[in-house]
């Protein structure tokens, strides 16, 4: 019977059929593990040379890594190990013996692995990640519908801007001229709350980001989230809940993922409520005290969040930004027109932002006249401006960017490990 190794623990003194392919294998003349992966885990099977018969035995020693076979054995507990097993393979048959496989033991420089992205993705660690992202996105999907949200999908072809011109990527688009690939479903959702109430999108989103950091990429997933009649305040308790949720479901499912990717959980198991909230004026203020030359009105970068987050167990909130540095939807604040109702959630262990949100300007002057002040053009807004006509309300939403998420929760350096394919300012290929 086919038994995928992951339920095989469900199967001891069985026999199995394990249909995959060998990672690795060691031999001692007499006895071979092969350690085989069918894309559900990871399983030591051993031949023993006088236990089987001698085409079985030569199919062992001729396998090579990366090769794909089909293997029957039995299932046994492993002498040492609890909870681990064993297969005792009585017989091996070779679907395609691989060619030298490029990916070795030895250790191999970032490009590299990036030209052989199609078959690094089967190494231990990327295919942990992968594993998370996955479990990420259920989290996702499955907090939203607990929340009363449902899944809209917003287009990526569209004719306006949602965060600034520069680093839109353009295409040209038949008799219409130049379009452009989506930065943030955003602007779409605000219409379709007013039909739905709640909606989510998750999707891949563009930026033509100059920025060589870790934690850019120009394609990346975002999932967008927006509710009607929802104020600043709220906003940033569901982002706070979404986000321990996402947690929380990691660490009930992806134990293992985490020993393989060797992430230590103890700062995970620290995320609850309640984040921190700090406004921008007394973030800058802090960050002064720290030794930055921040000055108000500039944005913050990698190492002045570095600085904010360095003493905290927990994401933090900065809201309330100067409205000169941030997109044109966002809400006045009521109580100093200068700055907007805004936040951007600032993850630990130097994840950076995770989340950046607000409140949307639901008058439709104030609206215009911050469009028209972004030197957009009219008419591409103009669908826009009638959702402030047409039974306007206050309503807010925010952006989670999945490839930080995912990097902070493996704990991986850089997040185009994060994404099957990763699309950087200098790479498209594979
Ligand atoms: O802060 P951003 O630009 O917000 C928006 O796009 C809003 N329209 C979202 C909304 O309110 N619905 O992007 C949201 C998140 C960031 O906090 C970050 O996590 C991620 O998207 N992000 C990127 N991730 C990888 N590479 C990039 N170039 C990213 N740019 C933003
Ligand atoms: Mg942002």
């Amino acid at each position: 019977m086919e038994i995928r190794i992951e339920h095989m623990v469900h199967h001891i003194g069985e026999e199995a059929e394990i249909k995959g392919w060998l990672y690795n294998k060691r031999s001692s003349g007499s006895i071979a593990f092969l350690e085989l992966r069918d894309g559900s885990g990871f399983v030591q099977g051993i031949v023993v040379k006088n236990g089987v018969s001698a085409l079985v035995w030569e199919n062992a020693e001729k396998l090579t890594q990366e090769s794909s076979v089909k293997v029957i054995g039995k299932i046994t507990e492993h002498p040492k190990k609890e909870g681990i097993v064993e297969l005792q393979i009585s017989n091996i048959k070779i679907v395609q013996l691989a060619e030298e496989y490029p990916i070795s033991k030895k250790e191999h420089g970032p490009d590299f692995l990036l030209d052989h992205r199609h078959l690094w993705l089967r190494s231990k660690k990327q295919w942990a990640i992968q594993r998370v992202r996955d479990v990420v996105i259920q989290a996702v999907y499955d907090f939203y519908h607990e929340q009363g949200f449902i899944k809209i999908d917003t287009p990526i072809i569209t004719p306006n801007a949602c965060e600034g011109a520069t680093t839109l990527f353009a295409i040209e688009y038949f008799d219409e001229g130049e379009v452009y690939l989506s930065q943030s479903g955003q602007l779409y959702l605000e219409a379709a709350i007013m039909s739905v109430g709640r909606a989510f999108d998750f999707g891949p989103t563009f930026r033509a980001e100059k920025s060589k950091t870790k934690r850019h990429l120009t394609e990346f997933w975002m999932m967008d989230a927006e509710a009607a009649f929802v104020e600043h305040e709220e906003s940033m308790a569901i982002q706070e809940a979404m986000l321990c949720f996402i947690v929380t479901r990691c660490l009930e499912t992806c134990r293992m993922e985490f020993e393989l990717l060797e992430r230590p959980i103890g700062p995970l198991e620290k995320i609850k409520p309640s984040f921190p909230r700090l406004t921008y004026a007394d973030a800058i203020q802090k960050l002064r005290e720290l030794g930055s030359d921040i000055q108000f009105g500039e944005d913050l970068g990698n190492d002045d969040e570095g600085l904010l987050t360095k003493d905290s167990d927990l994401p933090v909130f900065i809201h309330k930004w100067p409205k000169s540095i941030k997109p044109f939807y966002m809400k006045q604040d009521p109580e100093n027109p200068d700055l907007v109702l805004n936040n951007d959630l600032i993850g630990i262990e130097g994840s950076g932002e995770l989340i950046g949100g607000s409140e949307r300007e639901d008058n439709y002057e104030k609206l215009k006249a911050a469009i028209e002040k972004e030197g957009l053009k009219g008419p591409e807004y103009q669908w826009y401006l009638d959702l402030r006509k047409y039974g306007s309300v206050p309503h807010s939403g925010f952006g989670l960017g999945l490839e930080r998420t995912v990097g902070w929760i493996c704990g991986v350096e850089h997040i185009r490990e994060t994404i099957p394919f990763p699309r950087l300012i200098n790479r498209v290929r594979p």
